[in-house]
């Protein structure tokens, strides 16, 4: 059984906007997947049904197998944890701790195992130490990786983020694309994520789905879905940087590529190879 299963899914916002145009949609257990759009295509609109905050117009949100309503809702928030894409709609307490412990006292947990989950959450996000600071102080990564951190502490199954590169300088990027492979990887929950940030999608999904005016127009592995050239093109995207470079090549008769690079990783591998060298690690 899928985690989440969207079918058709349509959502009309009060003012006449068609936000959702009928959406179908499947996350597997463990699975890490990309929802690519251009702005405006409906990518945070569509976040919003995972887990209860907007309730579709038409068409059906299934969690683990069942709709998620009204007396589903309190179930279905625990399992599906959301990071927002500006964490400062997400915190609001006057510490680090404090931001932590929210979610958990609401949950109802006893004081002992409240601050061990903190410490474990903190510890996740590489914020030890971080318990008394008042997280409106901290740096744009730092406020992302405590919204996190309150979001993990709940130990959800899966981990539902808006665009979480988004408004981050180079190396937050980094941390937060090889914290959250981490988190998929050693604590098995499962990751979807929307971004308009394609370099950062080879490095973190095994599957997108590619939206634009609310609508999935191709989805698939990675692989498959970055193969569309054009339809990636028409749709106010483009390819990984990467993936550009090794088609210039190719075009001008340069260099062959037994499939396209997505990652500098990949590139630097297919090129190594043609020139009969091995990695130096
Ligand atoms: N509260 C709202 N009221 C009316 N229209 C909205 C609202 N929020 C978003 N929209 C519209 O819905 C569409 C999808 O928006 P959104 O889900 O935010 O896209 P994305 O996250 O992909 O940028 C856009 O046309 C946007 O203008
Ligand atoms: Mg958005």
């Amino acid at each position: 059984m899928d985690l989440i299963e969207l079918s058709k899914v349509e959502y009309l916002y009060p003012d006449g906007t068609k936000a959702l145009a009928g959406v179908d949609l499947c996350v597997g257990a463990h699975q890490r997947v990309a929802v690519l759009g251009p702005n405006g295509a409906g990518k945070s609109t569509l976040f919003q049904m995972f887990n209860g905050l907007l309730q579709p117009s038409g068409g059906t949100v299934l969690v683990k197998g069942r709709p998620v309503v009204k007396n589903y809702l309190k179930e279905v928030r625990r399992m599906v944890g959301m990071v927002f894409q500006d964490p400062d709609d997400q915190l609001f307490s006057a510490t680090v701790r404090q931001e932590i412990a929210y979610g958990l006292i609401n949950l109802g947990l006893a004081p002992n195992r409240l601050e061990d989950l903190i410490g474990w959450a903190l510890e996740v996000v590489g914020l030890s130490g971080f318990e008394n600071k008042s997280p409106f102080n901290l740096s744009g990564g730092e406020k992302k990786r405590v919204a996190l951190a309150s979001v993990l502490a709940m130990q959800p199954e899966v981990l539902v983020l808006d665009e979480p590169t988004g408004a981050l300088d180079p190396i937050g990027a980094a941390k937060i694309i090889g914290l959250l492979n981490r988190i998929n990887r050693e604590l098995g929950i499962t990751l979807v994520f929307a971004t308009h940030d394609v370099d950062c999608v080879p490095l973190m999904a095994d599957n997108v789905y590619v939206m634009d005016a609310g609508r999935i127009v191709v989805s698939g592995s990675t692989a498959e879905v970055f193969s569309r050239k054009d339809l990636i093109r028409a749709h106010n995207l483009r390819l990984p940087r990467v993936a550009h470079l090794a088609e210039l090549l190719e075009r001008d008769g340069e260099v062959g590529f037994p499939s396209s690079p997505l990652t500098i990783g990949q590139a630097k591998k297919m090129l190594l190879d043609q020139i009969g060298r091995k990695p130096a690690k």
